[in-house]
């Protein structure tokens, strides 16, 4: 389906029934990153799942910034009827779980922060993003893929089950070369949400591969000590996309999590 956000086309799933969840995808996903969440769930949470503008099907019209990505899912959750939230952040998609939470804190009912982190970039990382700009620019979404397929998975997923990397990889490399490159320059240009932690006061469960490269378990500590309330989940022999790599116990805890909200 497809809303129209102040004037720009957001593609997104609207699945389910029950307490309203809201699934956001990372760097460089869209919304099918949630295929194993919204079946799972979908018969006990309205599970909306958008692509970020630049991602998927929607417009990939700029600006490109996570506040910008935070105002469109906000505006859709309005559009849809959607007064309150859980918000679900993977990785970039936690970024955007951040501002949503300082912007349009009143829409957010709990938190899952999933394989993300708070921190800004360091110069090093901006580094590597302005390299990866060109490589989009230059090569194409393929090699974008073919660049960060590797840290994506987890080590024991590669192993195991190789036919994930073909999947992963079809997703990263049917990305637009603008919606690369409008990300890369968002996350570039994002503000360090670490002062923000001890702002949340709604309930949290953050979740981390124990493989996950990117995002590794040190930074889910980072965000599980400063949460007051949170609740920190390591989904073993997972890599950066947990929910995908290890569905069914990634599917495990966010029931439970959602399961201690009261909703009827
Ligand atoms: C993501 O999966 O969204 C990215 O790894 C986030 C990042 O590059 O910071």
């Amino acid at each position: 389906m497809i809303a129209l956000c102040d004037d720009v086309e957001i593609a997104y799933d609207d699945i389910g029934s029950g307490i309203p969840v809201a699934l956001i995808h990372g760097f460089p996903h869209n919304r099918s990153l949630w295929a194993p969440q919204v079946s799972g769930l979908l018969d006990r949470a309205r599970c909306i799942a958008p692509d970020l503008r630049g991602f998927g099907d929607s417009s990939r019209d700029g600006p490109f910034t996570i506040d910008q990505y935070a105002d469109d899912v906000a505006v859709l959750l309005r559009t849809l009827g959607v007064s309150r939230a859980v918000i679900v952040g993977l990785s970039m998609g936690g970024y955007v779980a951040f501002s949503l939470w300082r912007r349009h804190r009143a829409l957010v009912r709990g938190l899952v922060l999933a394989d993300t982190r708070a921190g800004a970039d360091t110069e090093e990382a901006r580094s590597k993003r302005q390299a990866l700009i060109e490589v989009a620019r230059t090569r194409g979404s393929g090699a974008v893929a073919d660049g960060q397929i590797t840290a994506m998975i987890g080590k024991t997923t590669r192993e195991k089950r190789p036919g994930m990397i073909d999947e992963v990889h079809r997703m990263l490399e049917s990305a637009s070369v603008e919606g690369i490159v409008g990300a890369l320059e968002a996350m570039m240009a994002r503000v360090d949400s670490t002062p923000t932690l001890a702002t949340i006061d709604v309930p949290t469960l953050v979740v981390v591969g124990s493989e996950d490269v990117l995002t590794p378990p040190s930074e889910a500590e980072i965000l599980h000590e400063a949460i007051r309330n949170s609740r920190l989940e390591v989904i073993e022999q997972a890599g950066h996309v947990s929910n995908l790599e290890r569905p069914a116990a990634f599917n495990h805890v966010l029931t439970e999590f959602l399961a201690s909200f009261d909703y009827s």
